[in-house]
């Protein structure tokens, strides 16, 4: 495998001096991470906070807008982010469920961030939305990222169980054959007590985490976890 890849999504918490105080915590493991890519998606008030505290962690945006830029009050455009953050999440099942987000807006914010040197990171549940992706952008896997989040394995959703990791691998086998060189990781649930069976699979490049990420004890073992990959 690749370097593995461990991206926690804060989704919409934490203040600013609550962010302060997780990256107090993190920094003691910081400079032992040589082997994994880790992206961290903290809200983009916190953004300024983490490029100031250098801790060798990628940063990305839970969400960018479909515009380029203009009259669209309270959007935050690709241009915007560029030069705070890496990646950028888009199309994650509480934007598409929550906010009315659909294939057709994932592939516009998607192409945002292409323009922009953004990676984009995309969330997928069902094969039909990736499907539609690589119809409307057919290079998308030469830089994009698949991250396959089942809604059941969502740990805030109805049911919050983690996939089996074998599921979550087949899963990523039926994506490589419409996406060949898809780069695929899994979240749902994710915590130390599963971590090892998800990067084990050989179909996937790592792991998603929500809930985890939130706790910077947590979230180093899952990157700590993953430095033996
Ligand atoms: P979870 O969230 O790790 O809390 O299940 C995953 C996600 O929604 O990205």
């Amino acid at each position: 495998m690749k370097k593995p890849i461990v991206l926690g999504n804060w989704k919409a918490n934490k203040t600013l001096e609550e962010a302060q105080r997780w990256i107090e915590v993190y920094k003691q493991v910081a400079n032992i991470v040589t082997k994994t890519t880790v992206v961290l998606c903290p809200g983009f008030i916190h953004l300024s906070l983490f490029n100031a505290a250098k801790l060798g962690i990628d940063l990305g945006v839970q969400d960018i807008s479909q515009f380029s830029s203009g009259a669209y009050t309270g959007e935050t455009c690709a241009g915007m982010i560029k030069d705070l953050a890496r990646y950028a999440l888009i199309g994650h099942s509480e934007r598409r469920i929550n906010l009315g987000e659909t294939d057709r807006i994932v592939v516009d914010k998607v192409k945002q961030a292409l323009e922009n040197t953004i990676t984009p990171v995309v969330c997928v549940s069902e094969l039909t939305q990736a499907e539609f992706l690589v119809r409307e952008v057919p290079g998308f896997s030469e830089t994009g990222i698949w991250l396959y989040e089942p809604l059941d394995a969502i740990s805030t959703g109805p049911v919050g169980k983690p996939q089996d990791p074998k599921l979550a691998n087949e899963f990523a086998s039926c994506l490589k054959v419409i996406a060949e060189d898809a780069q695929i990781i899994y979240g749902g649930s994710v915590s130390a007590d599963n971590v090892s069976m998800y990067l084990s699979e050989s179909g996937l490049s790592g792991i998603g985490v929500g809930g985890a990420s939130l706790d910077p004890h947590q979230f180093a073992s899952l990157v700590l976890a993953a430095e033996k990959y």
